[in-house]
């Protein structure tokens, strides 16, 4: 699909955290400036229900985590600087499996790489716009 403009970002990530259920990860692929951050920003205000809602990039951090309002918590991970998969074991990341993660530079997960995830690919086509790629969750989108 096409993303025209930020809002139509924000847009899809509201409809995906309207599906998303614990046990569910999706994995935010393309290239710095491409906008994960930002739909994983929007994706994670739809779900706590908090339009305000501080979401700081985990890239120091690894993972931030945000309780919901029913219980449960979402997990938003940006593994760009994560050095293997021994550190992921250390930021929880079979715990966080059990709720609802959000994958920045998923490429990182390697064999780790949930297998029923959805993958959202973004490539930017100009300043405005970018190219989005849904797969998976085959029979809910
Ligand atoms: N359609 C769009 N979708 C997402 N971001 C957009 C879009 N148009 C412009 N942008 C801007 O592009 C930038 C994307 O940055 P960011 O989300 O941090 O990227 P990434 O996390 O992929 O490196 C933001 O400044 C955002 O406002
Ligand atoms: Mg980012």
């Amino acid at each position: 699909m096409i993303l025209p403009d930020l809002t139509a970002t924000q847009a899809l990530a509201a409809r995906l955290a309207s599906l998303a259920r614990p046990g569910d990860a999706l994995l935010l692929s393309g290239p710095l400036g491409a906008g994960k951050s930002a739909l994983a920003r929007a994706f994670l205000r739809a779900l706590t229900g908090d339009p305000a809602l501080e979401v700081p990039s985990p890239s120091y951090t690894l993972v931030q985590s945000y309780p919901l309002p029913g219980g449960g918590q979402a997990h938003h991970f940006d593994l760009y600087r994560l050095d293997g998969p021994a550190d992921l074991q250390e930021l929880g990341w079979e715990d966080a499996l059990a709720d609802i993660v959000l994958v920045e530079w998923p490429e990182r997960l390697g064999g780790l790489t949930p297998p029923r995830a959805l993958h959202v690919a973004l490539r930017p086509i100009d300043e405005d716009a970018r190219d989005v790629t849904l797969h998976g969750w085959e029979g809910r989108l």
